[in-house]
């Protein structure tokens, strides 16, 4: 018979103990005055791999005895600290390999496992009674009792021996023994989704100082824990045969927040350089960003630049956003749902969501009442997406409350909330592309943009790129559209083959984002011309101001952007030429002649009484009362008219008759006259 050689495993985990990185930081724990020991599972392994086989297996039992072991290290290290505190626990953190949070199941039950998640969801900090003195009311006795399990238990019988009675008893909260827990609820991460399905979550129960507090709604966590199956209880009708998951805590840590930057192999890396030097780099980007769908080079280059984004600018009072905000209104079926799911797709940390939100936290982030009446707080799609891209589907229909939450998130890259006792700012440093729909179906291009979006104008001013994306019957245009769409179906591919591949087109970005660009006095210059020239347009004309330092900041986060798509640490002036261009592009798109340089953005966006649509009704009405009189009015005689009696000098009102006549309104029947159609 072989011998058997019987180890004390709590003895055992003391020689653990004794080795010479944790006694130091044993004789450690008293300088910052720690309950808590940290244990690196590696260490462990190669201490006793069945040892630590063993925790996994059986953490109940044998994270006791390396709490006690640990304990028992202590009073030899440091005796005068031990004597003032309890016990000492055992944190266990990075053990081998995650476990996917969709793939904890009954397995699990009991075993020790690590995850990692993103924070959704947190209480606040509630001292929970671990030891309670209970005061029998008949003879003052104080009985002490453990407690365990969710509900507060009182003594069986009081323990005076002359007494015996069973209460009642009064909870004595000086006598009790209290410590700090938290429950969190950590959901899989964005890149850690499977295509189309939705997040798995779990709740987690945190107990103890050194773990309460330490994550945020928002954060990257690793937790290690016990995983534990409660069934849940219906009043009258008794618990439920299907358990609900959970993990008992035993440590967290915050993982970094920057989205996995995969890193290109040595030949990828070769590839990505080669692709660099391409002097036109950006037109295979953009003809690889989503390839099937037809047309849109201009948005398609607003999303190179988003996918890309700038440089943020972190001074010591304030800080400057580097990611870029861009916005698609758009009649119905104008691929913007397409684009948008596209987009959270490609990105490192991309995640698509309606305006309505998917949760109760909808955009920003909500206090929420739990079930058993305590406050959380939840964090919503911004916070979430955090150093990645939000694409926001619908925008015009998110809820009241994210309404006011968004303007801090878009600008400052915060969400505040105060409510319910919870205070918190979460961080929200995320690039929004945003789609919606015209307030009327259809949009309406006499409108200003504010009219034609539900969207206040304090939000539509955060976007850096709007875009309108209308459905007009044209024949060449619809032509080649449908041959493109049709062609995909028959073919069930693209029709056109991305320059760049998906994959490498992914690494190609990720590795553009680590360069930071500056400026050059070239391309600066040209900044600088662009924006004094839109400032003095206004001047002269008295009109309000043009066009305002957000914009000036916009162009120069599309500037870096552009830099980054060719790698480049200098911001060339072609660099700033693109971002006028594309700036110019989406101030004309929402309703203004920008060739005449007066972009006015308190016209585009508010649509005061000068504004365009006002100018346009006059004409508009001008022309119909002249026709009533002569029947055909004659181009000369109603410009003097409109000069005349309504002060709009000629330039501007052929202009506006232009443009009445480019959206059909007004046609000319013979050369020299108009008339309304
Ligand atoms: N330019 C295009 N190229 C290829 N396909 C297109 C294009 N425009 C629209 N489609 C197709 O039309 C369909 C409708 O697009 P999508 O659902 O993205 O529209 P939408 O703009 O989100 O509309 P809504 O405002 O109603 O939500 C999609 O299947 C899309 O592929
Ligand atoms: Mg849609
Ligand atoms: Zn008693």
């Amino acid at each position: 018979m072989e011998e058997l050689e019987i180890i004390d495993p709590q003895e055992h985990l003391q020689d653990f103990f004794k080795m010479e990185k944790y006694r130091q930081r044993i004789s450690q724990m008293a300088v910052s005055g720690k309950t808590s020991i940290i244990v690196d599972f590696e260490d462990l392994l190669a201490f006793d791999q069945e040892l630590a086989e063993e925790l996994l297996e059986n953490p109940e039992e044998y994270l006791k005895h390396a709490d006690n072991a640990a304990y028992a290290q202590l009073r030899i290290e440091d005796p005068e600290y031990s004597e003032t505190i309890e016990k000492v626990a055992a944190r266990i953190v990075r053990l081998i390999g995650t476990k996917h949070l969709r793939k904890l199941g009954s397995k699990n039950i009991g075993k020790l496992v690590m995850i990692e998640g993103i924070v959704v969801r947190s209480t606040p900090v509630r001292p929970m009674v671990m030891q309670a003195a209970f005061k029998c009311k008949r003879c003052g006795t104080i009985t002490y009792t453990r407690q365990t399990g969710p509900f507060l238990r009182a003594p069986f019988a009081c323990t005076d021996p002359s007494c015996r009675r069973k209460g009642p008893f009064d909870l004595i909260q000086e006598e009790s023994t209290f410590v700090d827990s938290q429950e969190l609820r950590v959901q899989e991460r964005p890149e850690d989704l499977p295509p189309g399905q939705l997040p798995r979550s779990l709740n987690i129960k945190l107990i103890g100082r050194e773990i309460v507090d330490v994550a945020r709604p928002g954060d990257h966590a690793s937790i290690v824990g016990v995983v534990r199956a409660v069934a849940p209880t219906l009043p009258t009708v008794g618990k439920l045969r299907a358990f609900i998951l959970h993990l008992d805590a035993n440590s967290i840590g915050i993982l970094g927040k920057e989205p996995e930057t995969v890193l290109p192999s040595p030949e990828e890396e070769e590839k990505i350089l080669e692709l660099a030097k391409d002097p036109w780099i950006h037109r295979k980007i953009l003809n690889s960003i989503a390839p099937s769908i037809y047309g849109y080079d201009h948005v398609k280059e607003a999303i190179m630049y988003l996918l890309l984004g700038g440089v943020p600018k972190s001074l010591p009072d304030i800080t400057i956003r580097g990611e870029l905000n861009v916005l698609l209104i758009g009649d119905p079926g104008t691929a913007k749902s397409q684009l948008l799911q596209y987009v959270a797709r490609l990105a490192p940390r991309g995640l698509y969501t309606s305006g309505r939100g998917t949760t109760a936290a909808g955009l920003t982030a909500a206090v929420i009442r739990e079930k058993g009446g305590g406050m959380s707080l939840e964090a919503g799609a911004l916070v979430l997406a955090d150093k990645g891209i939000a694409c926001i589907d619908e925008m015009d229909k998110m809820r009241p409350g994210d309404r006011v939450a968004i303007h801090e998130a878009m600008e400052q890259h915060t969400v505040s909330i105060a409510k319910g006792g919870i205070v918190a700012t979460l961080n929200a440093r995320t690039a929004i592309l945003a789609a919606a729909n015209p307030a009327l179906g259809r949009y309406e291009p006499h409108r200003t943009v504010a009219e034609n979006i539900s969207l206040p104008v304090t939000i539509l001013s955060r976007f850096d790129l709007i875009f309108v994306l209308r459905d007009e019957p044209n024949k060449e245009a619809d032509s080649k559209m449908s041959e493109h769409i049709l062609e995909l179906h028959r073919k069930g591919l693209s029709p056109v083959e991305p320059p760049i591949q998906p994959e490498l087109l992914k690494k190609y970005i990720s590795y553009a984002k680590g360069i930071k660009p500056v400026l050059t006095k070239e391309a600066l210059q040209r900044l600088k011309d662009f924006y004094m020239a839109m400032r003095s347009a206004s001047e002269t004309e008295g009109s309000p101001i043009a066009i305002t330092a957000r914009q000036l900041e916009s162009l120069v986060r599309t500037s870096e952007a552009r830099a980054r798509s060719a790698l480049r640490k200098e911001i060339l002036a072609e660099d700033a030429e693109a971002a006028i261009a594309i700036m110019r592009r989406s101030l004309e798109e929402v309703g203004i002649d920008v060739s005449s340089d007066k972009i006015d953005i308190d016209l585009i966006m508010t649509g005061k009484p000068k504004s365009l649509r006002d100018k346009l009704q006059t004409v508009l009405s001008t022309i119909m009362e002249m026709e009533r009189e002569t029947g055909l009015v004659e181009r000369i005689a109603l410009l003097d008219e409109l000069e005349t009696k309504y002060k709009i000098i000629r330039g501007e009102a052929e202009r506006l008759l232009g443009q009445l006549i480019r959206e059909g309104t007004v046609y000319s029947p013979r050369e020299g006259y108009v008339k309304k159609t």
